[in-house]
């Protein structure tokens, strides 16, 4: 495997981890400010994270290609209102899609098709992402202020549910 393409898909082990990270906290915020719902939908979030992270873990393992593991940053976003979370999602999902394409530059630069049919799924899926990070700023502005909104949108939230990812290695 070329070395940048390498380096970038390890990379990407640390920047998917730190994304789970990021929702965890972001889970934590809606807890301590009691919005369950929302709590619960960014921690499924986050083990969606920790799926990506090990999808490249075990790309690399399969083309025998070294894993380095190296430390998480802190998540450092300053979260002072339900919609800086939303909005801190939808950049952070915005950052993702860069980093994957950047790879998916790197790989196409060097006729890495293996590399490229690996990551068209995770291009669908920052499509999905940033959907889906957009969808929750739109619904709470327009439900958000209101406390009977805000109340059925936790429940909403609430009701995500976890699914393991369709890409399977
Ligand atoms: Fe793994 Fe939300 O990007």
């Amino acid at each position: 495997m070329d070395k940048k393409v390498h380096e970038l898909l390890n990379d990407q082990i640390n920047k998917e981890l730190y994304s789970a990270y990021l929702y965890l906290d972001f889970s934590n915020y809606f807890k301590e400010v009691g919005l369950d719902g929302f709590a619960n939908w960014y921690m499924i979030q986050a083990q969606e994270e920790r799926d990506h992270a090990m999808l490249f873990y075990t790309y690399l393992q399969n083309e025998n290609m070294p894993v380095t593991l190296k430390a998480i940053d802190k998540p450092d976003k300053a979260l002072t209102s339900s919609m800086d979370v939303l909005k801190a999602g939808l950049e952070h999902e915005k950052l993702v899609t860069s980093l994957i394409n950047d790879i998916y530059g790197a790989a196409y630069d060097v006729r890495d098709f293996r590399t490229m049919q690996f990551l068209d799924w995770f291009v669908k899926e920052q499509g999905e992402e940033e959907t889906n990070a957009t969808d929750l700023i739109t619904k709470m502005e327009l439900f958000g202020s209101d406390a009977k909104g805000l109340y059925m949108l936790n429940q909403e939230l609430g009701a995500r549910v976890y699914s393991a990812p369709s890409l399977v290695l």
